[in-house]
C-alpha cells in the first residue's frame, strides 16, 4: 500500500501518554477505586482480568458443568471467544444472527434444547433482543458479553446488567489500555466466580510495564500521521504471515492492576465521549440516507453506544480499496471467523445469514475523536464510492 499521512484509521485507540502514566502509578497501588464501576452498573459485584476472553472463561468454569456442554454463542463474533469456551472444556452450539448483528431469536429457538449456558453478544454495540431472548432461554445461565457495547442501554438498562453475568474488553471502546472486566448481576453465581478468579495467576509487575508500554505504542501507531505511513503497512505484512487456521492460545491471568485505575478515571466521563460518538454517527446516517447502503438503526427503547458502524457491501474488497484511497481505513470484522469455525471449531454450516454478513460487512470510522472535516470526508468517500449502487 501506498504510505498516507492522512489515512484516518479504522478504529480509535485513544490510549494516551496520561493514561499510560496512570497505568504505571496504579502498578504500585494496593486497591483500585470502584466508585466508578458502582455509580455505572450499580451495587454489582467486579472482578479484574487481564482479558474479556479470560472473564468469560472464569465465568463458564465457575458454572460447573459436565465437561463437553453446549454453550449457545453468536457465530459472528471474534473467535477468542469460542477459544474460552473450549478452554472451559466446553463447545460452543452457534446461533445465528439477525439485521441487527446480534443473536437471532428464532434461531435460538430452534436451538435452545441442546444448551446449558447461552452468550448473547451486544456486536458493535447494539443491544440485543434481551426480553425475547431471556424467555427463550428460561433457565439457562444467561452471560451478557459486552466487549462493544459499554454504557448501551436496552429498555432504559445498562448492557451487562440483563443478564447473570456480564463480560467487558476494557481495551475496546474505553481505551483503557488492555484488561477484562467480569461484572455478577445474580450474586447467586459470585461465590464460585470468585472461587475461579483465585485460581488466576497474577502477572508480575515487569509484564505490567511491559504490557502498558506496549499498549501506548499501538496507539500511537493508530494515529496520524503514523497510521497511514507505518502502523497498517506493517499490520498489512504482518497480518498476512499470520496463519488463522491455527489456534492460539493466550495466557489467562487475574488482572492487570495497570489497567483499573484508567478504566476508573476514564469510565467517569465516558457518557459524553459516547455521546459524541453518537453524533457522528448520526451525521453519517444522515450524509448517507439517500444511499442504497444497508445503514445501522437504532431499535425502539434502545441506547446504542455506536461504538462500530457497520455497513454491508456487495464489491467489499473494491470497497474498502477505493476508500483507503481516498484516506479512509476500514475493517472487515469477523468476516472470516465462519471459515475458521467450520475449520477448528465443528460449525456445520447452519448460520446462513451470518456467513451472508460475513462476506459483505465493512466499519467505516465514526469515532468520538474525530472532527468535522474528518467525518465530511468518510460520507464523501462513501458517497462518491462507483462501486457502491
Ligand atoms: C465480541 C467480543 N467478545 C469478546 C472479545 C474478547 O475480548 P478480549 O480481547 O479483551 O479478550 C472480543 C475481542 O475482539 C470481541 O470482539
Amino acid at each position: 500500500m501506498r504510505p498516507d499521512p492522512f489515512l484516518i484509521p479504522r478504529f480509535n485507540f485513544d490510549y494516551t501518554l496520561t493514561d499510560f502514566s496512570t497505568s504505571i502509578k496504579s502498578i504500585f497501588k494496593e486497591e483500585c477505586d470502584l466508585e466508578a464501576l458502582h455509580s455505572t452498573f450499580g451495587q454489582k459485584d467486579f472482578f479484574f482480568t487481564n482479558y474479556g476472553r479470560t472473564a468469560l472463561y472464569v465465568i463458564l468454569k465457575s458454572l460447573n458443568l459436565p465437561p463437553k456442554s453446549k454453550i449457545g454463542v453468536p457465530l459472528y463474533c471474534c473467535t477468542v471467544v469460542f477459544d474460552a469456551i473450549i478452554n472451559a472444556g466446553h463447545t460452543p452450539r452457534f446461533i445465528d444472527i439477525n439485521d441487527n448483528y446480534t443473536m437471532d431469536p428464532e434461531d435460538l429457538k430452534n436451538k435452545v434444547d441442546e444448551l446449558s449456558a447461552l452468550v448473547v453478544i451486544h456486536t458493535f454495540g447494539r443491544p440485543a433482543e434481551m426480553d425475547k431472548i431471556k424467555k427463550i432461554a428460561g433457565k439457562l445461565p444467561l452471560i451478557e458479553d459486552c466487549s462493544h457495547s459499554l454504557l448501551s442501554e436496552y429498555k432504559g438498562k445498562i448492557t451487562g446488567t440483563i443478564g447473570d453475568m456480564a463480560i467487558f474488553s476494557l481495551a475496546k471502546y474505553l481505551s483503557a489500555g488492555g484488561g477484562g472486566l467480569l461484572v455478577v448481576n445474580n450474586r447467586s453465581f459470585t461465590k464460585n466466580i470468585r472461587k475461579e478468579m483465585g485460581l488466576l495467576n497474577k502477572p508480575p509487575v515487569s509484564d505490567e510495564f511491559k504490557h502498558a508500554s506496549i499498549a501506548y505504542m499501538r496507539a500511537l501507531f493508530y494515529h496520524k500521521p503514523w497510521f497511514g505511513l507505518v502502523g497498517l503497512p506493517v499490520g498489512l505484512m504482518l497480518e498476512n504471515k499470520v496463519d488463522l487456521m491455527t489456534k492460539k492460545s493466550s495466557e489467562m491471568t487475574a488482572e492487570y492492576k495497570a489497567y483499573t485505575g484508567v478504566t476508573s478515571k476514564k469510565l467517569r466521563d465516558f457518557r459524553d465521549k459516547v455521546e459524541i460518538q453518537r453524533k457522528n454517527s448520526f451525521f453519517l446516517l444522515d450524509e448517507l440516507k439517500d444511499s442504497s447502503l444497508f445503514l445501522p438503526f437504532e431499535g425502539k427503547n434502545v441506547y446504542c453506544n455506536y461504538y462500530l458502524f457497520p455497513l454491508t457491501v456487495k464489491n467489499r474488497d473494491e470497497v474498502s480499496t477505493y476508500l483507503r484511497k481516498q484516506s479512509v481505513d476500514t475493517t472487515k470484522l469477523f468476516s472470516l471467523t465462519p471459515k475458521i469455525a467450520k475449520h477448528n471449531y465443528g460449525y456445520a454450516g447452519d448460520c446462513p445469514f451470518t456467513e451472508a454478513i460475513s462476506d459483505t460487512i465493512i466499519t467505516i470510522p465514526n469515532h468520538y475523536t474525530l472532527h468535522q472535516t474528518g467525518l465530511k470526508k468518510i460520507a464523501a468517500a462513501v458517497k462518491c464510492c462507483p462501486y457502491i449502487d
